[in-house]
């Protein structure tokens, strides 16, 4: 058995209501949406979208919620990680290797800690657009519309840059397309190989001023690889400690380029949002009656729900109700983000209520976007310690009320950037300037994501 895989169940078919069809979101209040100065120009890129051919497939998505379901009753566990906003400016093939080089070994240590298969989904190949919190970004008392993401408008703070381009549509297709053919050339080419993936970690472990303190879990990983060996499982070479199964997920924001890569699975007649496999609605967007939970509730895949302190139980069932009427395992993941002065009030309630109405979901952690401040150097950023502590909230809460912690949710990179504070190597107010570059919100650099990765093994074991 794949070691880094696990077997799946045969998934359910489930219809589509008729009255839904890929455009039946239009005419909805929908939030966020650019205002596309040419609406024209909008509608022939995205009609040039529905000519091209999917990113994913619809038995690849259907894979994917089956794993969710394993994750919805504890006998997987979903990580799910990537940049909060993909760029066209930095986009390489080394900064794609490196991002699923830090997930896979992210991955290996949980699935020790957890001593379950992990779910790997990366915010990756289509994470290209943002709900902003104002409309507007206003510079040395020069106001412009925001940045929006690569998928919308430019990053300069410049007034041609900020008008939304509909021709971005396509590039971000074209990117999302290069980069998930790396993607499955790594997970399927040798990149992947445990041993390899682990004899990283170990280096990570060396070079780490926290060393010692993950040393331990580190040589447990070694001895039990030799165990293998030593029973005559042949690590190096069997096929099935060589390859991965690593899925992409992205905001569903822009619901005119979702509508143009949502097609009919010609086998079964069920409708899949082929952008990526899994879907996910906003903090901002998650309006139950609103144009985005309309769309997603139409297509087969698996899609999250970002719920922050302000959400209650009747919302979750309102949202449950529409995107997974038929209480599908794996069909629906919550992301809760609550912050860390707020999880410990808001969590348990919600968890317990949605438990008690006999909900299936996989119940996710993204201790990322409740914790985000502005430093006194003007950065956005977010405290090491925060993630953790709300990290450790979620498994708290989770075992208090007797329910299944499914996954957690994080913004990474794979490189050695500033800009969360601390971790071993102890970044500081004054070093967020030194290699500050994400187009959005500050993301774990390689080190403070395997750290967490590690200190998650802990809470995981215990
Ligand atoms: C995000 O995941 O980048 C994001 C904007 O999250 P949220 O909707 O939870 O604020
Ligand atoms: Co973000």
């Amino acid at each position: 058995m794949n070691p880094m895989t696990t077997a799946a169940t045969p998934s359910p078919h489930v219809d589509t209501p008729a009255s839904w069809s890929p455009g039946s979101w239009r005419g909805l209040p929908a939030a966020q949406q650019p205002d596309w100065p040419d609406t024209g120009a909008l509608e022939s890129a995205l009609q040039v979208l529905a000519g091209q051919p999917p990113l994913v497939f619809a038995g690849e998505a259907r894979a994917l919620r089956e794993h969710l379901a394993l994750a919805s009753r504890g006998e997987a566990f979903l990580l799910q990680g990537g940049d909060c906003a993909e760029t066209f400016a930095a986009f390489s093939a080394d900064a794609i290797r490196d991002k699923l080089k830090v997930l896979l070994q992210m991955a290996i240590v949980l699935t020790y800690g957890a001593q379950m298969p992990i779910v790997k989904v990366g915010r990756i190949a289509g994470q290209f657009a943002k709900p902003r919190s104002s409309d507007t970004e206003t510079v040395d008392r020069v106001t412009l519309p925001a940045y929006r993401g690569d998928a919308v408008n430019g990053l300069d703070f410049a007034s041609e840059a900020r008008v939304p381009d509909p021709d971005r549509l396509i590039r971000v297709y074209n990117q999302s397309a290069a980069t998930l053919n790396l993607l499955r050339a790594f997970t399927r080419g040798g990149f992947a190989d445990l041993e390899k993936v682990h004899v990283w970690n170990q280096e990570f472990v060396a070079a780490s001023p926290q060393g010692q303190r993950y040393s331990a879990l580190a040589e447990e990983i070694t001895r039990a690889l030799r165990f293998l060996t030593a029973c005559g499982v042949d690590v190096a070479n069997d096929p099935t400690f060589h390859t991965v199964d690593f899925w992409t997920s992205h905001e569903a924001l822009l619901l005119g380029y979702e509508e143009a890569l949502t097609r009919q699975d010609s086998l079964t007649g069920e409708w899949f949002d082929c952008s990526a496999h899994m879907l996910w609605v906003g903090e901002r967007t998650r309006d139950p009656d609103g144009a985005h939970v309309r769309f997603l509730s139409g297509v087969q895949n698996p899609v999250g729900v970002k719920l922050g302190p302000s959400a209650n139980v009747d919302e979750v069932v309102a949202l449950a109700q529409r995107l997974n009427p038929e209480r599908v395992p794996g069909k629906l993941t919550l992301i809760t983000r609550m912050g860390v002065g707020q999880v410990a009030d808001r969590l348990p309630s919600l968890v317990r209520d949605v438990a008690d109405l006999g909900i299936p979901v996989v119940w996710s952690c993204d201790p990322m976007h409740g914790n985000t401040f502005t430093s006194n150097g003007g950065y956005k950023t977010r405290r090491f310690t925060d993630i953790l502590d709300e990290l450790r909230v979620f498994f708290a809460v989770h075992a208090q009320e007797g329910t299944t912690p499914g996954g957690v949710h994080f913004e990474l990179t794979g490189e050695d950037v500033t800009e969360c504070l601390g971790g071993a190597h102890e970044i500081a107010d004054l070093d967020l300037s030194t290699r500050y570059e994400t187009a959005c919100d500050p993301r774990l650099n390689n080190g403070q994501a395997l750290e967490l990765a590690f200190q998650m093994a802990e809470m995981l074991r215990a």
